[in-house]
């Protein structure tokens, strides 16, 4: 476990944390402590009422994770607490532990890393939130640039080299799918449930649907409806996802979590030449693959 600067192509560097292979983000925590929490995120154990919420970074999780609690707890009023107060790769498991029922145990590693056997063991129901790979890398650039601990200030056509050979945290999306669509072809034992941030800005309603199909939960359409116009972006931006201590110790004074919420911003980030390189590496990683077609565009 070491704490490492990785270089863009034009030289400005960001924090991170190696740990044996696998780049982690450095999250602010004595790096001996950082090991200690990922060694045990495989070891996790869930209560059976938990579920678990699986996303590479940026694919919109605080939304899900929003919109889940709300049907969970059958209300469409603020919710306690955040969705990094379960993140088995940020807490320790003592302090998930610690955490009221319901809970949305979530974790952005790569599906080897999950607590796959407990997830097998307890049935936990599990969501899988893909989006586009265009707007999760502009996502993540502005979050690399936005978050502190990251101490990054480069360029996009800097960034997105580097990114798309798979350097930086969490490692490449494309590896991330492909080991999620290995598990789901090899039938997870657990029960799973698909969706994607395009899905639920095109028809929030049928996703909601399918969710609590998937979920066995029933709640009435005015709740319903409630839920979607309180996990709405702008009512979301409104509302403010973390309190200004927290933000003022994590975020630069510009940055803007919940940035722009939109299918297709990647058009304004992208240059021609960048976008080809983009649909070179993605069709020759992804060729053949369930999850080598996205929705990139609205209208
Ligand atoms: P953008 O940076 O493109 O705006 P995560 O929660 O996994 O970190 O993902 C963050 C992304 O989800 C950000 O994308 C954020 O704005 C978007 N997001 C969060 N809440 C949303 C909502 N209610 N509707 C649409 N997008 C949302």
């Amino acid at each position: 476990m070491t704490s490492v600067r990785i270089k863009d192509l034009g030289g400005a560097s960001m924090h991170a944390v190696d740990v044996g292979g696998f780049i982690a983000p450095y999250f602010m925590k004595e790096p001996e402590e950082t090991k200690q929490i990922f060694d045990k995120v495989p070891d996790f154990k869930f209560k059976k009422d938990d579920l678990m919420l699986c996303s590479y970074p940026k694919a919109g999780s605080n939304w899900m994770y929003e919109t889940l609690m709300r049907i969970l707890t059958k209300t469409a009023e603020p919710i306690q607490g955040s969705k990094e107060d379960a993140m088995i790769e940020f807490q320790s498991a003592e302090s998930v532990d610690k955490l009221l029922s319901p809970r949305i145990v979530n974790c952005h590693f790569p599906c080897r890393y999950l607590p796959l056997k407990d997830m097998k063991a307890k049935q936990i129901k599990t969501i899988l939130c893909c989006r586009n790979p265009k707007d999760i890398a502009v996502s993540y650039f502005n979050h690399m640039k936005g978050v502190k601990s990251y101490e990054y200030d480069g360029k996009w056509s800097d960034w997105l080299p580097v990114y798309l050979q798979g350097k930086l945290e969490y490692g490449k999306y494309t590896d991330y799918l492909i080991e999620w669509e290995k598990e789901i072809k090899n039938g997870v034992g657990y029960p799973f449930h698909l969706m994607y941030y395009e899905d639920m800005k095109r028809n929030g309603t049928e996703e909601i649907e399918k969710l609590l199909k998937f979920l066995g939960v029933d709640i009435d359409n005015n709740l319903k409806n409630d839920i979607l116009k309180q996990c709405g972006f702008d009512t979301m931006v409104k509302r403010e996802m973390y309190p200004p201590a927290v933000k003022e110790l994590y975020f630069k004074s510009d940055f803007r979590f919940l940035r722009k919420g939109q299918v297709g911003d990647w058009k304004n980030w992208f240059t021609v030449a960048q976008n080809e390189m983009f649909d070179d590496i993605w069709e020759k990683e992804m060729s053949g693959s369930s999850f080598s077609k996205f929705t990139y565009s609205m209208y």
